[in-house]
């Protein structure tokens, strides 16, 4: 089945702030996020730290009540559910935490870990039945029958993601929001945990929502992305797209600052130069003005809406990305890829290289 699966309609998250006797304003988390999700595609959410991706992600989820704004989900209003049909939901969408250290609770073994969430929503199934299921669901993310009855210490910050993965698989989810869930983790050991995730997305139809804050992550695995600044998505389209010929300044930045591998495993994310401002007070006219360099009069008052040019362009917010590319050429546009990043995605690619090696290996000798 195609079409959409997951839509939102000007979807606004404030915190705090905004009472009638309120002397703070509030926080503009998520300011007018409209967004569609395809059916069975790779959706990546991408921007620096604090621009609202995590709060947009809680949203989508039904985690967080919106300011205003809406959520569809399969075709149905999902922001005034309850009962059962918010149970329904919850079995529908699943999320996957970011750090598989604390989202897993110690005193569990992993076999009531897995377990729980078919108690939950599968409860035709006899207790035999269910440690069937939860054996074929950790055999599916690469760990073995036999770790049910172990504890999450004993495992490695990449077998406890997959514990995660398969938690979040027990209830047949169509759609799993990953929130950032490989940056925990060693490079090597993220290769393996997103190729997992391209696989069973691929295996059984799922439709994944990634946030990251590394572009090489998502330029690895997703079919589309939104580029989010300050609340708002500023840049849009299928990913080879938004990548190799990015328009909105702040995504050419972005690019432009992707941290090496080396830095990367020190946990550096990519730093765009100047400082975010604070979503409590966005600038006016286009947010990213304070640090454009190629920002107009125009730019400090009007604001540039997500519009989709009609010229096979992706959509993007800026009222200067065709004046931009054509005055100063490819020379102003940043390099999409720097080296840098060419080596994290041949990273990336040999890694998949081998696991798709693997498992014909796999397949040849069984
Ligand atoms: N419960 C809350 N109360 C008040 N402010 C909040 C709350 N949750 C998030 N915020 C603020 O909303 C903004 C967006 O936060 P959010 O966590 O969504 O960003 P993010 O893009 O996920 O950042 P990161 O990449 O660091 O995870 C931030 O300024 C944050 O401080
Ligand atoms: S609208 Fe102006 S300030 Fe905003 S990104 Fe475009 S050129 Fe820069
Ligand atoms: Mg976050």
């Amino acid at each position: 089945m195609t079409g959409t699966i997951l839509k939102a309609t000007n979807l606004t998250r404030h915190f705090g702030g905004g009472g009638f006797l309120s002397e703070t304003a509030p926080v503009r988390a998520v300011d007018g996020v409209s967004l569609d999700i395809r059916r069975g595609e790779t959706f990546a959410i991408v921007g620096e730290s604090g621009c609202g991706k995590s709060t947009l992600a809680r949203l989508l989820m039904r985690l967080l009540a919106p300011t205003s704004g809406t959520v569809e989900f399969d075709g149905a209003e999902v922001t005034t559910l309850e009962g059962n049909r918010l149970r329904d939901l919850r079995r529908d969408m699943q999320f996957i935490f970011q750090d598989p250290f604390s989202s897993l609770n110690p005193r569990l073994t992993v076999g009531r870990l897995v377990g729980e969430p078919l108690e939950v929503h599968r409860p035709d199934l006899s207790a035999r039945q269910r440690r069937e299921k939860v054996a074929e669901l950790l055999t599916q993310v690469g760990l073995l029958p036999d770790h049910m009855s172990r504890f999450p210490h004993e495992f490695s910050g990449g077998q406890r993601q997959r514990i995660g993965i398969a938690r979040a698989l027990a209830s047949g989810p169509k759609l799993i929001i990953g929130d950032e869930p490989v940056s925990a983790l060693d490079v090597s050991v993220q290769a393996q945990i997103i190729n997992l995730l391209g696989d069973l997305g691929r295996d059984l139809g799922l439709t994944l929502v990634i946030i990251a804050h590394d572009l090489a992550v998502i330029r690895h695995m997703s079919d589309r992305v939104a580029v989010m600044y300050l609340g708002k998505i500023v840049e849009t389209g299928p990913a080879a797209e938004v990548f190799d010929s990015p328009r909105h300044p702040y995504t050419q930045a972005l690019l432009a600052s992707i941290p090496s591998p080396e830095t990367r495993s020190e946990g550096r994310k990519a730093r765009v130069q100047g400082e975010m401002p604070s979503p409590t007070a966005p600038p006016p006219g286009c947010r990213f003005h304070t640090r454009c360099p190629h920002a107009q009069e125009d730019c400090r008052t009007v604001e540039p809406k997500l519009e989709d040019p009609g010229t096979g362009a992706h959509p993007v917010a800026c009222h200067h990305w065709q004046g931009i590319a054509a005055a100063t050429g490819a020379q102003a546009v940043p390099k999409p890829r720097n080296e840098t990043a060419e080596a994290r995605f041949a990273l990336y690619r040999a890694a998949t290289e081998g696991a798709r090696l693997e498992k014909t290996k796999k397949t040849e000798t069984t």
